[in-house]
Parts: C-alpha cells; structure tokens; sequence
C-alpha cells in the first residue's frame, strides 16, 4: 500500500465544501465524553480548511448502534465539544443525508463547519451502500478522510464516498501514516515490539509480521502462556488457546534468538483483585493457578531492551491492567517506554489508555489513534479508507 497521500495541502480548498471524514468515536459515560483525545486531534485538518476558506462538512461514527437511530449514540456531545475547541457554533444536523443534512450542507458557508449526524444510525453505512455513499457525497466538492481509527473498515463514509468525489488524506491520517509506516519500513534500530493482549488468536498476525522486520520481539499479557505451553510449560488454569500450540513452536524455532517471552509470572487463585498470588518461574505456573501478569524480573530485563532500543512499538497490556494487583507489568513497560531515548509508539487501544491513567502520555512520541486501525496496519494489511486517496 502506497502511505503517501494527497493531502489539502497540495490542492486548492478556497471556497470548496469538503466532506471530512473523522473518528470522533470516543469514550462516553452518560452523554459526557470521558477522553476528547481524538476529537482534538482531529483540529488541524478541520483549522486548515477554515482557515483557507472552506465549507467543512464533518461526520463521524459514534459506537455501534446498529443501523438504527439511538440517541444514546448521538454526536451531539461532540458538536458541543467542537464549538468549544473552535471557538465557533458547529450546528449538529438530525439525520446523516435526510432533509436536514442537505439543509445545513447547503447552508454551510466558507470558514464554517457543521457536522452530520452518526453515520452510523443507517444501516447502508456498514454496508458500504453505493446510493448512501452517493447521498454523503451529494452538494459537496471534496472528500477528506482523517479518521485513521476506522480505516480498517470499508464502510460508505470511509471507503465508498471517494468513488463519488476527489479524495484526500487528512492530517492525523497523514501523521499515523508517516508514524507507523516509517517504523515498519526504516526503524531506527534496534527496532523492538513489545506486544501483549490476552488471545493468541488476535495477535498471530501481528507477530508473524513484525519478527522478521524486528530486531526484538518481546511477548507478554495472556497469550505468552500459550507460548509457555508450547516450549513445554505448565501453565496452570492460564488463559490458553491449545489450537496453536503447533503454530506457536513452529515460529519461535523460526524466531531465533529475536523472541522474547517473560521469565517469571505473577500467579493468582482466581481471576480476581482480591485473590492469593505470588511470583513463579514463567512455565512453572502450579495447578490450580493462574498467570495474572508479568513478574518483576521480566520487567527488569524487558525495561532494559526498551532503554537500549531505537525503536519501540507496544501494542496490548502485560497483564489484567485493570487489576490493581496485577497492572504492575504493564505499568513497568509503560515507564520504561517513558524513559526511553528511543522513538516510542503506542498502537492504540488498552496501552494507549494504560499510558494516559499513568500521566505518561505527553513522554510518549506517538500514541495512535487507531485501535483495530493500527493493528491492521501494523499486520501489513491494506486499510481500505487509505487506499482509497489519491496518491502523491
Ligand atoms: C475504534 O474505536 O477502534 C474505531 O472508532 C472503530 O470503531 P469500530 O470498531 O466500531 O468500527
């Protein structure tokens, strides 16, 4: 996949309406957003294009509503929180291409931006429907799209709009495109992953793709127990997934040396905050008992890579985070990815978060804003909502 994209930058925007396509999908608990992280990152684009006199149209996704109208998902929250950053009113239309969507499309002047409603309350949205793509793209001179985090998904505002109108790259796009594609294709080295997350299964991609362009690839969370099982362990009652067992002993006799995967565990009684738990040897977890996080040791030598690395991806948290008890793993990577000299980039998701809690994320290069996105892009697939803008 060609990263380099047209952004407005290379193009002429005065007095254009331009469709800008965002992930405003944050985090809400009772109609208040709880992290305005990808809504502020979106400013650049939205200031570029007001400031150079264009009409901006925005729309987003907000959670999955199903195709169906629910106010629980509305973005009003968000048309609040953008008039605020802009210093401007940004009038929320009542549907996503009905009467009051071409309205305010129509009414939309230079230096002004409104936004749609959840494009997501249609059902042709996951679709990919060309008539519903077609509607978004009706009374509307160019498409933008800066929502990274779903464009992993070839859905009508992400993907098929652009076969009705020019197509540009945003530059929140833009930068996690630079980001993530300059670390796969020229890391400074060495160049160290650090992944982690509880299923095998959703990271064998990942992993397949990252050894051979890694120096260092550094297991931990949930699934470096059914790598334990594989080389032999015991695991105790540890999560595990026995379908990969052959898969995982073929790779880390593949991986040589590269692969890492913790040397001690902190084991509980059961999966709870409040159970009994102590420090085993990684791949002498006891019956009965179950590996919560990584233990001190592995942190120690874990850190140490980290420190001495040019590069750092970390993707999925070392252990049950949200635990008390057992965050201390992914606390420990968090800091050392804070001390280190190298690049350091967070793919979304848990570590993103786990960063944030910690007050670490201004130490941090990149912290991406693409969950599913990132990871797609970090396994080498094709995100459709990037394939589909011109290149440079
Ligand atoms: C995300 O939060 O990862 C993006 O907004 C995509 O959301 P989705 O997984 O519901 O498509």
């Amino acid at each position: 996949m060609n990263y380099s994209k047209k952004t407005p930058r290379d193009i002429s925007v005065e007095g254009k309406k331009v469709l800008v396509r965002c992930d405003f999908n944050v985090p809400m608990k009772d109609s208040v957003i709880q992290d305005d992280r990808r809504i502020v990152s979106a400013l650049p684009t939205i200031r570029y294009l007001l400031d150079n006199n264009a009409a901006v149209i925005l729309c987003s996704h907000m959670g999955r509503p199903k195709g169906e109208v629910n106010p629980k998902y509305s973005l009003a929250p968000v048309a609040k929180c953008l008039s605020e950053l802009l210093c401007q009113e940004v009038k929320l239309a009542d549907d996503v291409i009905g009467e009051s969507a071409k309205a305010l499309k129509a009414s939309c002047k230079p230096g002004q931006a409104v936004l749609l409603e959840n494009v997501r309350f249609d059902k042709r949205e996951e679709k990919n429907d060309p008539e519903f793509a077609q509607a978004l793209a009706e009374g509307v001179d160019l498409f933008v799209n800066d929502a990274f985090g779903a464009a992993h998904r070839a859905h009508a505002s992400t993907e098929g709009v652009s076969k009705y109108l020019p197509s540009y790259c945003g530059f929140l796009m833009e930068r996690e495109l630079d980001v993530l594609g300059g670390a796969l294709a020229a890391p400074a080295r060495p160049f160290t992953a650090v992944l982690g997350g509880s299923k095998i299964a959703d990271k064998l991609a990942l992993i397949e793709n990252l050894l051979p362009k890694c120096d260092n690839v550094l297991i931990v969370g949930g699934m470096a127990y059914t790598f334990q099982k594989a080389m032999g362990g015991s695991i105790g009652t540890s999560i595990c997934d026995d379908t990969k067992i052959d898969t995982l002993k073929e790779l880390v006799s593949k991986a040589g040396g590269k692969l890492r995967l913790p040397i001690d565990n902190v084991v509980a009684d059961s999966f709870s905050n409040d159970a009994n738990y102590k420090t085993v040897k990684a791949g002498q977890i006891p019956d009965g008992w179950e590996g919560m996080d990584t233990g001190a040791e592995t942190a120690q030598a874990f850190s140490e890579i980290i420190a001495n690395s040019g590069t750092v991806v970390w993707n999925g948290p070392a252990g049950v985070f949200e635990m008390s008890n057992f965050s201390h793993g992914t606390r420990a990577i968090a800091q050392a990815m804070a001390d280190s000299k190298a690049f350091t980039i967070i793919g979304g998701g848990d570590s993103a978060s786990a960063v944030e809690i910690m007050g670490l994320a201004d130490k941090i290069d990149h912290i991406s804003t693409g969950g599913g996105a990132s990871l797609e892009f970090l396994e080498g697939k094709t995100l459709p909502g990037v394939a589909c803008l011109e290149d440079k």
